[in-house]
C-alpha cells in the first residue's frame, strides 16, 4: 500500500506514518520541518520518503504530491493529519489568525486532495482526514473557537469531496484527546499556547465534560487507520471516531 501522510513531522501524523510503515505500507511523509521529517521517514521503513510541503502554498502541495506519486508509483491512500489550533478567544482572533487556521486545516486539505485526485481515482483509494470531537461531539470549546469552526468546515469538506467522487473512500476521522508518542512523536498542538488563558479555559472544558479525563493511546488510532486503509474499494466508511474511554 502506498500512503501519503500530510502533517507527519510530529504528533499524531508522525505516529500514523511510522505505524503504517511498520505495518508494511510505503509511506511518503510531508510537512514543513525537513529534519524532523527525515528522522520520521527513517523510522517508517527503508522505502519511506520525506517530502517537504507547506499546505498553505498551492504550488508546494502540487509539487509534493506529484513527487510522492512519482516515487511511490501511485497513491492508494492520503491521510491528512495537518492541523493548527491556536488558543485564543474569538474576540481576540484577528484576520491573520483566521486565515492561517483555515489555510492550514481546510484549504490545505482540499489542495492536497485535488493534487492527489488522479492517483486516488486510479487506485480507487482512500482519503482520511483527522478531525476533532470539538467540531461534532461537543460544543466548541472556549478558547478554541476558530479551531472548532475550521474542523467543522473540514468535516463538510470531506462530505463535499465524497459527493463529487464517490469512487474514492473519503473518511472523516474524529479524534479525542491524544498526546501522541514520545519525543518528536509527542503532540506539538499546544506549543505556544498562552498559559494564562489555558488556566482560565481548561477548568471550563473539564466542568462541561468536553475533556474525558483520559487520553487516547495513539497506537489505537494507528490501528484504526491501518484497518480503514485496508478496506477494499467496495466499502465506503464515511466516518470513524477514535476517542478515549471515560474512566469508570
Ligand atoms: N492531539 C490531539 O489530542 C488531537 C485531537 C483531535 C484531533 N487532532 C488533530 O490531529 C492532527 C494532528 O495533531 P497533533 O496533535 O499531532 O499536532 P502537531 O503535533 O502540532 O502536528 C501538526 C502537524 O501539522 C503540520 N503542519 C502544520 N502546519 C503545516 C503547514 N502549513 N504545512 C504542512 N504541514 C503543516 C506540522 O508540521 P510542520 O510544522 O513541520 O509543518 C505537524 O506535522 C491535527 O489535525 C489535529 O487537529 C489532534
Amino acid at each position: 500500500m502506498k500512503v501519503v501522510v500530510v502533517g507527519a513531522s510530529s504528533g499524531l501524523g508522525r505516529c500514523i506514518a511510522v505505524g503504517l510503515g511498520e505495518r508494511g505500507a510505503r509511506v511518503a511523509l510531508m510537512a514543513r520541518r525537513k529534519e524532523r521529517l527525515a528522522d520520521a521517514a527513517a523510522e517508517a521503513g527503508p522505502g519511506a520518503l520525506a517530502i517537504p510541503c507547506d499546505v498553505t502554498d498551492e504550488e508546494s502541495c502540487k509539487t509534493a504530491i506529484g513527487a510522492a506519486a512519482g516515487e511511490l508509483g501511485g497513491i492508494d491512500a492520503l491521510v491528512y493529519a495537518t492541523g493548527v489550533g491556536p488558543l485564543v478567544r474569538l474576540a481576540d482572533t484577528d484576520a491573520a489568525t483566521w486565515r492561517r487556521v483555515f489555510d492550514t486545516n481546510v484549504i490545505g486539505a482540499s489542495l492536497t486532495t485535488a493534487a492527489a485526485l488522479p492517483h486516488l481515482v486510479a487506485s480507487q483509494g482512500t482519503a482520511a482526514y483527522l478531525s476533532s470531537i470539538s467540531a461534532s461531539h461537543t460544543p466548541p470549546w472556549p478558547g478554541l473557537g476558530a479551531y472548532a469552526v475550521s474542523k467543522a468546515a473540514l468535516d463538510k469538506l470531506v462530505e463535499a469531496w465524497r459527493a463529487e467522487h464517490p469512487q474514492i473512500g473519503f473518511t472523516r476521522v474524529t479524534v479525542g484527546d491524544c498526546a501522541g508518542g514520545e519525543g518528536d512523536a509527542m503532540t506539538g498542538f499546544n506549543a505556544g499556547w498562552d498559559m494564562d488563558l489555558m488556566t482560565e479555559v481548561a477548568p471550563i472544558w473539564l466542568a462541561r465534560e468536553y475533556i474525558a479525563g483520559a487520553l487516547l493511546e495513539v497506537d489505537e488510532l494507528v490501528r484504526a487507520l491501518d484497518n480503514l486503509l485496508r478496506c477494499g474499494p467496495s466499502a465506503s466508511i464515511p466516518s470513524i471516531a477514535v476517542v478515549p474511554r471515560r474512566p469508570a
